[in-house]
């Protein structure tokens, strides 16, 4: 039975019984405790924890997961994977074990037709509900009955949330899988009882303290692996023999030349190779990109395994994305994202393998080195500061380093690695502090929240606002006021001036007082919570507890929230046009211009940068409204607000819309109406690493600028073209047509005058050679290098010279050429050693041909000289030749 009946079959067997067939998730799950999805109930989890109410009280579900714990194993074992399918059917507060178990046993032995003899059954040691639906309701014989511990039979998503009992069924694959242990039986390690099908009965739910609180209903929760089942039912001795996987084995064997089955340490990398280049299509498709943290280093992780044992296989090239395609040919039809996605998944892969193919190859030689070094001494342990060099300097994963040892038979110092990780994350604090983030800083601001708690923010409703001086830093003490010419921080109970944050700058303007005005010339938040004016006093003073009038510049405001709002129209357009994928990874808002930074493979052409702008004019000009409210993170990550990765958030959030076609987390300014930003331009377009991409726009006055700076610009052009703006294409092509006759005529012009320098106006020098052979040397005045040539070549044939040499000042140096009939060349003279020793003599030296040489130096003194000395050359060899 092919993997795609069983799928079929499962699914249908569970909506027969009023099951609702629900799309896989995708692997980045809806849930900041999780970095992959790795079960089937992911997506389910606010239904058991009862956080919300499902249409339906019963699923089925075939969900792709990603699952690193055991990557060790993969390829070790018959039956370990990184990318698997999970068939799953569910129940929320509807059926529970009573029903569950009968259909798991149904299914597999009816519907599937495995052999009842090879089935065991585990239950949870306490669980005596379950052990007696399996002896008494289904009839599984005592001795294929088992009763294990909380370590296999009770399932937990993490140490936290929603929990409870297990039951699993198992295949006894027979003592040839077995690890020939006497004491081997169910819950041994090994690969002869095959875990099939985990039934969990989900009734509790683990707070942040461990403890175990009932869930409002009892729910079931089950997940069937669909490669193990499709090993057993095709008789296949390992997940990666099923009908889907062997394919993706094989075009690993085909790309290595290596044959599947030829030895074990070739057959576990082959393995590894297929199950990682699952793996990676499949997150690549579901948006997650390479990186250093979290899930990007999951992938980083799987991908660069993945190369790593296609080099031990002997493939040099860059090979994973052929894999991937293979994977997208197999299961693309299964799960469409990877064919839309296809093109994206091929280039984010093949950049990752070549950026690691480089790391690879300076890691591994450093690393061979150390080791033979090691060996010959008979140590065992490679010491810290290898590793350290590894991993700071070459970018060597220290789990590669680790695994690679422990293939050579070595181990690390991992203390001595500790020590200098520690030793840098120190040197990283202290550099910190330098920038000027003194420790007896930070103390001040945290006096300042104790005492006084946070600043209030007003300016999202006001631009000015009433308030009282709380306290007064200088030099990282509290003063209790500021006279001019002085720098200081002020602190206001409320203030209507933005602190520097979310990538957008901090308010300027002015703080005054009864007795004194200070200018504000940055807003930054030195401590969460905490917003700091730095100031300078312009007169008069400023005094804690007296109240001011805090005035942010207005119009500067304006340019600001003009361009925030426009970040997010272009985030939107951006998707609109290149896809999904195309995500925030940073930004800078400024009363200038805006920086958008996003994920994209490759640089965007003019049409969808076009594109891009021309959506976004279109939302300006439709005057949408802006709204931003403040809800619960966790409501507002359900109506799909777009939070940036990786951010932390609190309980609370703002949420900003624009109109239907945005909505994201953001605590900036905004403006009212998209109408306000005016006009969008897009300045420029580049990339700032991989897979990454910058775009800078104008807007408002700023766009308007820009487009006036080039409307002078072409007015400019048409005045010194003569011509009127529209018709300057016309006129440029003409003007460019025009230089190119003129160069071609100039050339003309110039060999021209080459050949009558020959006849007439050249003095000369005439002298002969033994044979008869003519040699006619000369210095003339400023003709170009390149003319040189053709002086001399007219020179030869036009008087019937044997040799000629020419010398010129051209550019404030001496050029020379020496040009020698054919025949001469045949009687072993050689004009690229003459102008060789000419141009020493000229202080530099030549090259060229044996007929043809040029040459030349600085000292334009001595060209009468360097010729004199060429004739004589010529003749001397000519002497000695007769
Ligand atoms: N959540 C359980 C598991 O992952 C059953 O789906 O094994």
């Amino acid at each position: 039975m092919k993997s795609d009946d069983i799928r079929a079959r499962f699914l249908d067997y569970f909506q027969r019984r009023d099951h609702r067939l629900v799309m896989s998730s995708s692997l980045i799950p809806d849930d900041p405790t999780l970095l992959v999805t790795n079960a089937g109930m992911v997506q389910f989890k606010p239904y058991f924890l009862g956080s919300e109410k499902p249409e339906f009280t019963r699923a089925t579900t075939c969900q792709k997961c990603v699952r690193t714990t055991d990557i060790e194993k993969v390829g070790h074992t018959a039956r370990h994977l990184t990318f698997f399918e999970m068939l799953g059917n569910f129940s929320f507060g509807d059926y529970y074990k009573r029903e569950a178990i009968p259909w798991g046993w149904e299914f597999l032995t009816v519907d599937m037709g495995l052999d009842r003899e090879r089935l065991y059954c585990s239950v949870f040691t306490e669980d005596d509900e379950a052990y007696d639906i399996w002896k008494d309701v289904v009839g599984v014989p005592e001795e294929r009955l088992v009763r294990l511990g909380a370590e296999d039979n009770f399932w937990d998503m993490g140490t936290t949330g929603p929990c409870g009992p297990c039951s699993e069924i198992l295949y006894d694959q027979g003592e040839e899988y077995g690890c020939g242990d006497p004491g081997c039986r169910v819950g041994c390690d090994c690969d002869r009882y095959l875990e099939l099908w985990n039934l969990v009965f989900m009734q509790y739910h683990r707070d942040e303290k461990g403890e175990l609180h009932p869930l409002p209903s009892k729910n079931i929760d089950t997940g069937l692996g669909l490669e193990r089942l499709a090993s057993v039912l095709q008789g296949a001795p390992n997940n990666f023999e099923t009908d889907t996987m062997a394919e993706v084995l094989h075009a690993a064997s085909h790309l290595s030349g290596v044959d599947y089955g030829s030895g074990e340490e070739s057959d576990i990398s082959l393995k590894i190779v297929a199950d990682h280049s699952r793996a990676v299509t499949f997150m690549v498709a579901d948006g997650v990109l390479p990186s250093n943290e979290d899930r990007g280093y999951i992938l980083r992780r799987l991908v660069r395994r993945a190369v790593r044992h296609g080099r031990l296989l002997g493939i040099t090239d860059v090979f994973l994305p052929r894999m991937v395609e293979t994977v997208i040919e197999i299961m693309g039809d299964a799960y469409p994202e990877l064919k839309q996605n296809s093109a994206f998944i091929d280039a984010i892969i093949h950049s990752e393998e070549e950026r690691f193919s480089q790391t690879l190859r300076s890691g591994l030689v450093y690393l061979e080195e150390a080791v033979s070094d090691l060996k010959s001494r008979g140590g065992k342990v490679i010491p810290g500061d290898v590793v350290f060099h590894l991993h700071d300097t070459l970018g060597f994963p220290l789990e590669l380093t680790r695994e690679l040892a422990r293939e050579r038979g070595l181990e690390l110092e991992e203390e001595g690695f500790a020590v200098l990780m520690e030793g840098q994350r120190e040197r990283a604090r202290a550099a910190r502090i330098e920038e000027g983030y003194a420790p007896q800083v930070l103390e001040i601001y945290s006096e300042i929240l104790d005492n006084y708690g946070e600043s209030r923010f007003t300016g999202y409703e006001t631009v000015s606002d009433k308030a009282a001086v709380l306290a007064i830093v200088n030099g990282g003490h509290a003063v209790a006021s500021a006279a001019p010419g002085e720098e200081v921080e002020v602190f206001l109970d409320r203030t209507p001036f933005y602190g520097e944050m979310g990538g957008q700058v901090g308010d300027t303007g002015t703080i005054s007082s009864p007795a004194g005005v200070a200018e504000v010339i940055e807003t930054f938040h030195p401590a969460r919570g905490l917003i700091s004016h730095r100031c300078r006093i312009a007169h008069g003073e400023i005094k804690i507890s007296e109240t001011v009038e805090a005035s942010v510049d207005a119009e500067r405001r304006n340019a600001i929230r003009r361009n925030h709002t426009a970040t997010h129209i272009v985030h939107w357009a951006l998707r609109q046009v290149l896809g999904d994928h195309a995500k925030q990874a940073g930004s800078l808002v400024d009363p200038g211009r805006l920086r958008f930074d996003f994920t994209h493979f490759q640089p965007l052409s003019r049409d969808e940068l076009a594109r891009v702008e021309e959506l976004s004019n279109r939302k300006v000009i439709e005057d949408l409204p802006v709204r931003a409210y403040v809800t619960t993170y966790d409501y507002a990550i359900s109506i799909n607000a777009v939070a940036l990765f990786g951010e932390k958030y609190e309980d609370y959030v703002r949420v900003v819309e624009v109109d239907e076609i945005s909505r994201e987390l953001c605590g900036g300014t905004h403006v009212g109406r998209t109408g306000e930003i005016g006009l969008l331009v897009i300045a420029g377009e580049s990339g700032i690493g991989a897979n990454m991409r910058r775009i800078e726009a104008f807007t408002g006055m700023g766009a308007y600028a820009y487009f006036h700076r080039r409307q002078e610009m072409l007015n400019d052009m048409a005045e010194k073209l003569k011509a009127e703006v529209n018709r300057l294409p016309d006129r440029i092509d003409r003007v460019l047509q025009r230089v190119k006759e003129l160069e071609s005529a100039m050339k003309k012009r110039g060999r021209e005058e080459a050949a009558s320098l020959v006849d007439g106006g050249i003095d000369w020098k005439e002298s002969e050679a033994a044979g008869g052979v003519k040699i006619l040397t000369a210095a003339v005045d400023g003709l170009a290098a390149q003319d040189l040539r053709e002086l001399a070549e007219r020179t030869l044939t036009g008087r019937a010279a044997g040799v000629v040499g020419i010398a010129t000042i051209h550019g404030g140096k001496a050029n020379m050429v020496v040009a020698l009939s054919k025949e001469l060349t045949g009687a072993g003279l050689d004009a690229v050693e003459l102008m060789r020793k000419a141009g020493r003599l000229l202080g530099g030296g030549g090259g060229g041909r044996p007929d043809m040489a040029v040459g030349g130096g600085s000292d334009t003194s001595r060209m009468d000289e360097a010729l004199a000395v060429m004739a004589e050359e010529v003749k001397r060899a000519l002497e000695g030749h007769a």
